[in-house]
């Protein structure tokens, strides 16, 4: 339900009107100030609500966020210890992200705690809509597999967001750059059920939300390695009435976006869930989904793997080996499946995210087949080979076409460059978030 008022709006007019250039940013002074949930129309505020309530200062505190904490830049400053480099986290397409310490006292109701400060790098590749499309989304949405923005700063031209501290950082550097170690088998299936519910709260809200930027650096974990989605900054609202699709600029990062998005830039929930099969396969595998450091063949993940994905012997030679066989084969070859249907190259095919968590989570509790031990190069010798039941996408990828021309092969190609893309008409649009290995 969407209601505005006009009575109630110092909090979020003063972010707003600072930040959208209307004048009037929180400044130093506003040190308590804290943006709390509505009491009145309970609907989640939308970013195109917000984007048309800016223009003309019709905003309400009542309709913003939960619990956001207001910063200035020298509270940031000192939680940080002056932003120094011992601190500093990573790095992403908005800015450098630091680790830093709120104590008792610093915000009125924050209790002393870790955080990881972002910061708007204005010579990077997102910008001010990214930021506030973080502090509009986060700030409104609450669930354990999502991280918590605990705040933001808006400060004349400075841009920060103050997250929950997630003390194992992110499942890329887990995965592709084995800190501290390699993930074993059950957290592996553990995150990817996590993230899984995470993507599916977002489909399944009263307002969905699609989150556009699902990828391994996106998934951050906390003390007890469970995951939690970050980075907001190029969520949508999903589309609304008898829309099926929500039309927009091509945005993402290669390798994971969907090739019908890529295509025609309409974009649903079931974009995502193509996202998910690629980070599935990234998790199954230990690859990143584009990697121009191994063979030809072997560059696009979706390509190569996902043809092994339905025969275990196959898909035995392509899992992890740095998993060096320690995962039940069975709970595998039912992760890859569920990988395969995501990865339909027809979003009609692809599960929801609720089906998604449905299938992983009870392979949670498949463990009487994990080998005791390190086992050979391609992993566990496979007793257990079911033959599963063809699904409908399967029969029709199976069947000779009624006309008795060849079937085109279903798997997704992925493979439009961004340089080859850009005579298109959509292309100026097209903004490819490089894998961070790659950016340099
Ligand atoms: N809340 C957090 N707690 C701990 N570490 C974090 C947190 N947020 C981000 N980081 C660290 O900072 C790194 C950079 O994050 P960021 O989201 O800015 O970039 P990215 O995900 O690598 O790229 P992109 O800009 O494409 O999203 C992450 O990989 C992670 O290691
Ligand atoms: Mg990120």
């Amino acid at each position: 339900m969407r209601s505005r008022k006009t009575n109630k709006t110092p909090a979020w007019r003063s972010l707003l009107g600072g930040c959208l250039g209307g004048g009037g940013g929180v400044g130093a002074g506003d040190k308590q100030r804290k943006v709390r949930p509505g009491g009145g129309g309970g609907g989640r505020l939308s970013f195109t609500d917000l984007s048309g309530a800016a223009d003309h200062h019709d905003l309400s505190v009542s309709l913003v966020g939960s619990n956001l904490h207001v910063f200035s830049v020298p509270e940031l400053r000192a939680a940080t210890r002056g932003f120094v480099s011992g601190n500093f986290l990573g790095e992403g397409g908005f800015g450098p992200v630091y680790k830093g310490f709120v104590d008792e006292g610093v915000k009125k109701g924050l209790k002393p705690q870790a955080i990881a400060v972002k910061l708007w790098d204005p010579e990077g590749a997102q910008g001010h809509k990214e930021w506030l499309a973080e502090v509009i989304f986060l700030g409104q949405l609450r669930h354990p597999n999502l991280v918590k923005l605990v705040g933001y700063c808006c400060e004349d031209e400075h841009r920060l967001l103050v997250y929950e501290y997630m003390e194992h950082g992110s499942l890329e550097n887990h995965l592709f750059k084995q800190i501290p170690a390699v993930l074993p088998w059950s957290t592996r299936l553990n995150i990817a059920v996590g993230a899984a519910k995470g993507l599916a709260f977002l489909h399944d809200a009263e307002k969905p939300v699609i989150y556009r930027d699902f990828k391994a650096s996106n998934i951050l974990l906390d003390s007890n390695y469970k995951a939690k989605l970050s980075d907001f900054g190029l969520a949508k609202d999903g589309p609304e009435g008898d829309d099926t699709h929500v039309s927009t600029r091509v945005m993402g990062t290669h390798g994971y976006a969907a090739p019908e998005y890529i295509m025609t830039g309409h974009l649903t929930a079931k974009s995502d869930v193509y996202s998910f099969g690629v980070v599935l396969l990234e998790i199954l595998t230990g690859r990143r989904s584009v990697d121009k450091t191994r063979p030809n063949r072997e560059q696009n993940l979706v390509e190569f793997a996902r043809p092994c994905l339905k025969d275990p012997l196959r898909l035995a030679r392509i899992l992890d080996p740095a998993l060096e066989g320690q995962y039940s084969a069975r709970a595998a070859h039912k992760a890859a499946l569920v990988a395969y249907h995501c990865l339909s190259s027809s979003p009609k095919n692809r599960p929801d995210m609720s089906a998604v968590v449905e299938a992983l989570e009870p392979l949670l509790k498949l463990t009487d087949d994990v080998p005791v031990g390190p086992v050979g190069p391609v992993g566990p010798v496979v007793l257990f080979v079911a033959a599963p039941e063809p699904v409908e996408e399967e029969k029709k990828e199976r069947a000779p076409r009624k006309d008795g021309r060849r079937r085109r092969p279903m798997s997704p190609k992925v493979t439009v460059s961004p340089r080859k893309r850009a005579a298109a008409p959509k292309e100026e649009f097209w903004v490819w978030h490089l894998p961070a290995e790659q950016k340099a």
